[in-house]
């Protein structure tokens, strides 16, 4: 009989995940890595991996939760509606791809756009700071609460955390994060957007 697709037991599945997330010396080996992968059981449904987008040796890295149909399509993080004002927000403070860096937590696209699971997320946790680690980027950027929770380690809502500095140690070193609202709410409040603008400011300012 074939082995099973994915550890019955999370932790044995976040375990594999911290090992293979180590074994990875470059990202182009992460990526193969987490192509391989099959301890996360949301790789069964998607349609590919949604690895990253931009530049790796940017100064900025911007981190958001999950792809969804978009990006499930074209196999890159933030091309949909969000993706869009994403880009007109980087734009805003002379940012484009080619001058930052993004992923998400979660690289596969949960079903019909749920939220990933707190497992789903914790089993995906290690390629995402691995990946940060390997960018090494000066700034990290949370998109959103979830995104903010998981790499932050904070308990606190994004309406209390946005706009500030947080340290975030990337295993090489200390860098600066902040979180913000994720575009795809900002989409649903836009009045929301003058927030996020300061923070894009703020972030303009610290390079
Ligand atoms: N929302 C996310 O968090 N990530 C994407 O890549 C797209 C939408």
């Amino acid at each position: 009989m074939a082995a099973p697709v994915a550890p019955a037991v999370p932790e044995e599945a976040a375990m594999a995940a911290r090992e293979a997330a180590k074994s990875a010396k470059t990202l182009d080996e992460l990526r193969a890595i987490l192509d391989k992968f099959d301890g996360c059981a949301l790789k069964a449904t998607a349609s590919r991996l949604v690895f990253a987008d931009g530049n790796p040796q940017a100064k900025v890295m911007l981190v958001g939760e999950a792809p969804g149909r978009d990006e499930d399509i074209e196999g890159l993080p933030f091309v949909g509606r969000s993706g869009k004002l994403l880009d007109r927000m980087l734009a805003a403070i002379g940012l484009d791809r080619s001058s930052v860096y993004i992923a998400n937590i979660v690289p596969w696209r949960p079903p019909g756009n749920r939220t990933p699971t707190p497992q789903e997320s914790q089993i995906c946790l290690p390629f995402i700071l691995r990946q940060i680690e390997l960018a090494d980027p000066d700034i990290l950027v949370c998109l959103g609460g979830p995104s903010a929770q998981t790499l932050l380690g904070i308990k606190e809502g994004i309406t209390k955390t946005r706009g500030r500095w947080f340290s975030f140690n990337t295993g090489k070193r200390e860098i600066r994060a902040m979180p913000t609202f994720h575009p795809a709410f900002l989409l649903r409040s836009p009045l929301q957007k003058r927030f996020v603008w300061r923070d894009f400011l703020a972030i303009q300012k610290a390079l």
